[in-house]
């Protein structure tokens, strides 16, 4: 990531500081976000989509990294939150977001988490189903209230990523499909108490390429000419250094603002909501090799794995890891061994990286996995009584914890 060295003697250093400082300090496994590359990149989105249209905004899909200090600093960046359950939309809150900065998603919001954003007065919920209408306009009558919505639209479009986090296909649990959005369109347009802005879709997640908003922003076009345009979120990253690389944050913006004009003419409300992208650069996973076995390849084992990062799992994904105080280089040296690098956890799936070249592996060595701010914390979970690992900030040579490691109590801290 931006902020993150190979110094002379091959050793890492993150945010101005020495990698293996830092798992001596902190212990392992660990998330380490550099914080001035999650600010850079903020402020990139902003002034992109600002430069390509006065009217645009950017929106951080807190799902990609839900922990206070990150929603701080993107509050403080000036950018806008999309939350998709209640407990996101505390979280916000305490991280500093204004309610009206606030965009609700779900697809299943339940009646408290509907009540919950129209008394903070979130700025607006997206409405994904007919039953949803019917809970908010009760809630609303109750309360005497009013609420901005959007309405989530499957557009029929299916980019090219992994199925599990394509959203925006013609048979998704997301959104309306565009017959039966005429009709809620009607409904919402009729309603006393809900005032319909426009239209909203997510297509889906690291996607590489721009074709496919163009294609979902003519199927939406169907349904008519509105105010406000969120073209959801989905710019992919590049994970490793021979994969697919994605468009420029000023290429995807501008690309976006121009579908919009082309389809809809100049002036609309169009709303980004990046998460992966935001955030997924900015940090790496600190690791201790457990073990190093040969079998018919060579396993090293490391005291972390699908706990704390799911996605190599969930989608095959794919990562880098390095020993951090002796990082290869493009070239290979004769010491370099190929090895799977695998978790702790009970299952053969977990594998972190397939045949990853490391130097001379041994048991101790601090390995790091670059690129995990996203989905990663938020995904982590406490699999094999394994206490979820620390967020830790580092900038300027300086490192502070921001979310302490999970302890042995808190394991039984919900025992009744
Ligand atoms: N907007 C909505 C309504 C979303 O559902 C999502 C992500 C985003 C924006 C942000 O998408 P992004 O810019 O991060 O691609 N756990 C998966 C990703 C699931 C994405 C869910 N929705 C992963 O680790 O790849």
């Amino acid at each position: 990531p931006l902020g993150t060295e190979v110094d002379a003697r091959g050793r890492l250093r993150i945010g101005g500081c020495d990698a293996l400082e830092l798992a001596r300090e902190f212990g392992t496994p660990a998330y380490f976000v550099v914080e001035d590359d999650l600010r850079t990149r903020a402020q990139a989105f902003v002034e992109a989509f600002r430069a390509a249209s006065p009217t645009a905004e950017v929106v951080f899909a807190s799902k990609a990294f839900p922990c206070t200090a990150v929603y701080r600093v993107l509050a403080e960046e000036g950018i806008g939150c999309d939350v998709a359950s209640a407990g996101e939309l505390a979280s916000a809150l305490r991280g500093g977001f204004a309610p009206r900065d606030i965009h609700l998603h779900g697809n299943a919001k339940t009646e408290e988490e509907l009540a919950y954003a129209v008394e903070a007065r979130v700025r607006e919920i997206v409405v994904d189903n007919a039953d949803e209408i019917d809970r908010l306009e009760r809630i609303l009558a109750e309360r005497d209230a009013r609420q901005r919505v959007l309405i989530r639209v499957a557009p029929g479009v299916s980019p090219d990523t992994h199925p599990s986090i394509s959203t925006g296909g013609p048979n998704t649990k997301f959104g309306f499909n565009p017959e039966a959005a005429r009709d809620a369109i009607a409904r919402l347009r009729a309603s006393e108490r809900i005032d319909l802005e426009g239209i909203h879709f997510h297509i889906g997640s690291q996607i590489m390429e721009l074709a496919p908003f163009g294609a979902a922003l003519r199927a939406v076009s169907e349904l008519g000419d509105f105010g406000t345009y969120n073209l959801g979120g989905g710019l992919g990253v590049q994970y490793t250094v021979d994969g697919p690389q994605p468009p420029s944050i000023e290429e995807y913006a501008s690309a976006k603002v121009r579908l919009v004009e082309e389809v809809f003419g100049p002036g609309k409300r169009v709303i980004d909501e990046p998460g992966r992208a935001l955030t997924a650069r900015s940090t790496v996973t600190l690791y201790t090799v457990q073990s190093v076995k040969r079998n018919v390849v060579t396993w090293v084992a490391v005291d972390g794995g699908m706990s704390d990062n799911l996605r190599p799992m969930l989608y095959d994904a794919r990562y880098e890891i390095d020993v951090v105080d002796r990082m290869t280089g493009p070239q290979p040296s004769e010491d370099d061994v190929v090895a799977h690098v695998t978790g702790k956890h009970c299952e053969s799936g977990d594998l972190l990286v397939r045949d990853a070249r490391l130097n001379a592996p041994r048991v101790g060595d601090v390995l790091v996995t670059p690129v995990t701010g996203a989905y990663g914390h938020a995904m982590a979970n406490t699999y094999n009584g394994s206490p979820r690992p620390p967020v830790i900030f580092v900038s300027g040579g300086d490192a502070r914890v921001v979310v302490r490691r999970e302890t042995r109590e808190d394991l039984f801290a919900r025992d009744v």
